[in-house]
């Protein structure tokens, strides 16, 4: 028997005003993970989504108190569908990224703001927008007609944006709370607002603090300049020795877990519909770059990079200064792909950095990061991922690799033996992390349809196999 989707689809598109209104007061919170003026806010959305999932109808809801002095968890179920059938592990976060440089929002940031098809805030798409689409695809088949076609477990966080090490030390011990079929998670991006496409690799990244010395004061450039190095200067020279000027990263061993693609891979991307110079404009940068030996998607997808995000140090204030610089401190990245290991990785950049930076300077460095991903496009989640995509959006999904981070992706993977399907509803443009973020609303109700789809197909199609 097909489960019914009409009528949660009709609920669904009747509702859509009062859906948006109650998106926009979960936007209103300011649930900033990283900064710790925010923590009664993160706290204050936990407590939002479980009265909102309450509402919908799931079950069993808690909020779940950090172990490790983090943020909570969400949790909360619905398992009336019978044990015969699948059961699908939601998960999405409920954190944002910090919204500096405020002065650059047209909106402020936390007051969600309709202009045209677009709900301007943070947090918009990334990920409160995505993620309370499966909230609301959940209560209109409960609100209609009282079941689901699975079961489903939801799982959010609130510090995804921040590390994630509360989700990280729950997993392990919660194979059997969270066990299921396959998890299910929207945060990653489509390819148009109008072209569905489905994520199947996703890069991991290593993130890296480093603070480097010289003098143990700021001296006197006169003085002491031509006598004593500057870390500013020793570093310009470490940037220089990471990375040559065509993005091939110069640490040793690096590249030697790097899965090569394969021909039959890079055929499949040649064919997706991408559109490079509409991509290049939302940048605006001159023109894009990257190793010559690989197309832009695969550069961005499928090949891992390195970039320094921040230096702080020197005299940076009004008029001149004539200053050694006592220290300076770095942030920098690399995104991975299969089959690199963060930790190993880790290793490696700090054995090469040890190594090259000259003995004027001594240096400490911290890091941390999550692994990258990969998944098999055949499976029955997949596949039902794609009918639903195709019956919303009236166009079949195209499948491709993504160059952000999901590190819980590879956690569910290890801890709890689980694939995952990644049904993005970001369009280009939505501004992620950055100020005027924005979510472009059909998707909004394309995605809650979507999700309806998804739970009666996948549903259907363990019905079939079971037989
Ligand atoms: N939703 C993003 C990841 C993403 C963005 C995937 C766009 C695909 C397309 C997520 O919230 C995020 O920002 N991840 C961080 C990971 C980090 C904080 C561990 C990232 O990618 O920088
Ligand atoms: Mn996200
Ligand atoms: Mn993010």
């Amino acid at each position: 028997m097909k489960h019914d989707v009409e009528t949660p689809l009709k609920f669904a598109r009747k509702n859509q005003g009062r859906f948006l209104a109650e998106l926009k007061d979960f936007i209103r919170i300011p649930s900033v993970s990283t900064q710790p003026q925010h923590r009664e806010d993160v706290a204050a959305a936990a407590g939002w989504l479980a009265e909102s999932m309450r509402q919908a109808g799931l079950e069993n809801v808690e909020v779940i108190p950090s172990a490790v002095g983090g943020h909570p968890l969400v949790y909360g179920d619905w398992l009336n569908a019978g044990e015969d059938r699948p059961t699908v592990l939601v998960y999405g976060h409920f954190d944002v990224q910090p919204v500096e440089p405020i002065e650059l929002w047209e909106s402020p940031p936390f007051e969600p703001t309709v202009r045209g098809d677009f709900l301007f805030a943070r947090g918009s798409t990334d990920d409160k927008g995505q993620s309370f689409v499966h909230v609301k695809a959940v209560e209109a088949f409960l609100k209609t007609g009282g079941s689901l076609p699975v079961n489903v477990k939801f799982i959010y966080e609130g510090e995804e944006e921040s590390g994630g090490r509360t989700l990280a030390e729950f997993l392990p011990r919660s194979q059997e709370k969270l066990a299921a079929s396959v998890a299910l998670v929207s945060d990653t991006g489509i390819l148009g607002p109008d072209q569905p496409s489905i994520v199947y690799g996703l890069r991991g990244n290593y993130y890296v603090l480093m603070d480097i010395t010289g003098p143990a004061i700021d001296l006197h450039s006169g003085e002491y300049g031509g006598g004593i190095d500057n870390p500013l200067n020793a570093l310009g020279h470490l940037i220089a020795a990471l990375k040559d000027p065509d993005g091939h990263i110069l640490i040793p061993g690096f590249y030697d877990d790097v899965r090569p693609l394969s021909e039959e891979e890079r055929t499949l991307m040649s064919r997706v519909p991408f559109d490079e110079a509409a991509w290049l404009e939302k940048t605006g940068a001159p023109r894009p770059w990257g190793e010559p030996k690989y197309t832009l998607l695969e550069r961005l997808g499928a090949r891992p990079t390195l970039d320094v995000h921040g230096i702080i140090g020197g005299y940076t204030g009004e008029g001149a200064k004539t200053v050694l610089p006592s220290t300076v401190h770095v942030k920098l990245s690399m995104r991975l792909v299969p089959n690199q290991e963060p930790e190993k990785i880790g290793r490696l950049f700090e054995d090469y950095v040890r190594e090259i930076l000259p003995p004027t300077m001594t240096v400490t460095i911290r890091g941390g990061g999550g692994a990258p991903s990969i998944s098999d496009i055949d499976t029955p989640a997949m596949q039902a991922a794609r009918a639903a995509y195709a019956a919303v959006f009236d166009r079949e999904p195209v499948f491709m690799r993504e160059g952000g981070s999901i590190p819980v992706v590879g956690q569910f993977q290890k801890h709890l033996g689980l694939e995952t399907v990644l049904m993005g509803f970001s369009i280009p443009g939505a501004r992620l992390h950055s100020p005027n973020e924005n979510f472009y609303l059909p998707n909004f109700y394309r995605g809650i349809e979507t999700a309806i789809h998804f739970l009666a197909g996948y549903g259907d199609h363990s019905q079939k196999t079971a037989g």
